[in-house]
């Protein structure tokens, strides 16, 4: 049976990378993007599904009841994943408003539609921010309480709960996952790794916030996107799943890999003054979509680095025009001074 997927925030990062991986080899999908095309969408990131039969793309926010109502009507939505968010922590500490509105808003808005019109699958696309930070050992499992620090993590927490309320109230098939920190191509240059490979061929300075011995799990995008084929089709309804290849890494080790790939000298580095409430260290355990859904990461972070290096290298139309904007220099200026 075809499912008619309604992928929201797919001009986003993954959500791009995900439509992009899925269309073409699957012919039993097809595909309705919902983006408000805020200043992290960007519809040139679909370009190789544009002639796709099975893909449609709406402009529009999911906070907009009669728009969500109208497309599940249109398209006869049986399944929902839902990308959409205001994805960025710094920006979160900068004014949370947005964040509330979009993450816990536009999902409750998704939820309530899906409800109504009884779709088979919910996938809610969460993180492990939502876990919080942990000390120098231990994982976070699907069981690790909830203890979210920023108002990006708190944003996306309250959607997971709200979203597993719904199974639990209602019945509605709801998955989620939570995966740990993607890179790979297309990601907006405001987020650890793209920001640093391209200021570096720019040779502007670095930003290292506080001592730069930050803790994050990495995963290549394409293996997050693969995990969440297996949910779309082998998920159980009710469930946590947690994503994340073992890959955990300084923040310093990070760029000083960077900076030797493109050839770039250390004294780029710049030490800033810390985020606030900054997350010390994320670790996730993955055992539970291991072995309940046979899922794996293919991507070992010192080949996929490579590879997502030499994407920005070779790609530098697309970030030119993202990085020409004024309110990346204006964010980081409030933010740092
Ligand atoms: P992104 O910021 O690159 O993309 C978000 C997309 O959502 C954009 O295309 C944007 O236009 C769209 N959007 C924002 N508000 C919207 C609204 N109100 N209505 C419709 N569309 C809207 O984010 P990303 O990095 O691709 O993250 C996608 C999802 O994955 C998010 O839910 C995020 O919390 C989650 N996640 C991200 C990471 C990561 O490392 N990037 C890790 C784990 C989970
Ligand atoms: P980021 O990519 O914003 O992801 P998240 O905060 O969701 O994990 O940041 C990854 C890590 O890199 C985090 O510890 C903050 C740090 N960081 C810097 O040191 N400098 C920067 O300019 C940015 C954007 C992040």
């Amino acid at each position: 049976m075809t499912k008619n997927i309604l992928v929201t925030g797919g001009a986003g990062f993954i959500g791009s990378n995900f439509i992009n991986y899925i269309l073409p080899k699957r012919d039993d999908i097809k595909i309705v993007n919902l983006d408000k095309l805020t200043y992290a969408g960007n519809l040139n990131n679909l370009a190789p599904v544009f002639q796709n039969k099975n893909y449609t793309f709406v402009k529009g926010d999911i906070c907009n009841t009669e728009l969500v109502d109208y497309i599940f009507r249109k398209y006869s939505i049986n399944y929902v994943i839902n990308f959409a968010a205001e994805s960025h922590v710094d920006r979160s500490i900068l004014g949370s408003e947005i964040f509330f509105k979009t993450n816990v808003l536009g999902t409750n808005i998704l939820l309530e539609t899906s409800k109504r019109y009884e779709v088979e699958k919910f996938i809610q696309i969460s993180t492990d921010e939502v876990y919080g930070s942990l000390g120098p050992s231990g994982k976070f499992t699907e069981n690790t309480p909830l203890a979210p620090n920023s108002p990006y993590s708190s944003s996306k927490a309250s959607a997971d709960l709200m979203a597993l309320s719904f199974h639990h109230t209602y019945g509605l098939p709801v998955v989620v996952t939570r995966c740990s920190n993607n890179y790979g191509p297309l990601q907006f240059p405001e987020k650890l790794i793209p920001l640093m490979i391209i200021n570096s061929m720019n040779n502007k300075k670095l930003p290292v916030y506080g001592d730069g011995l930050n803790v994050r799990d990495w995963i290549y995008v394409l293996d997050h996107n693969k995990a969440v084929e297996i949910v779309l089709d082998s998920g159980a309804p009710g469930e946590v799943y947690n994503i994340g290849a073992d890959q955990e890494m300084k923040n310093i080790e990070i760029v000083n890999l960077i900076l030797k790939a493109l050839g770039k000298d250390e004294s780029l580095i710049e030490y800033v003054k810390d985020r606030p409430g900054h997350d010390r260290r994320y670790a996730i355990d993955s055992t539970k979509t291991q072995t309940e859904l046979g899922w794996k990461p293919d991507y070992v972070f010192e080949e996929a680095i490579v590879s997502t290096i030499n994407w920005y290298k070779e790609n530098q139309a697309w970030w030119e025009t993202i990085i020409s904007g004024e309110y990346l220099d204006y964010y980081k200026k409030q933010y740092k001074s």
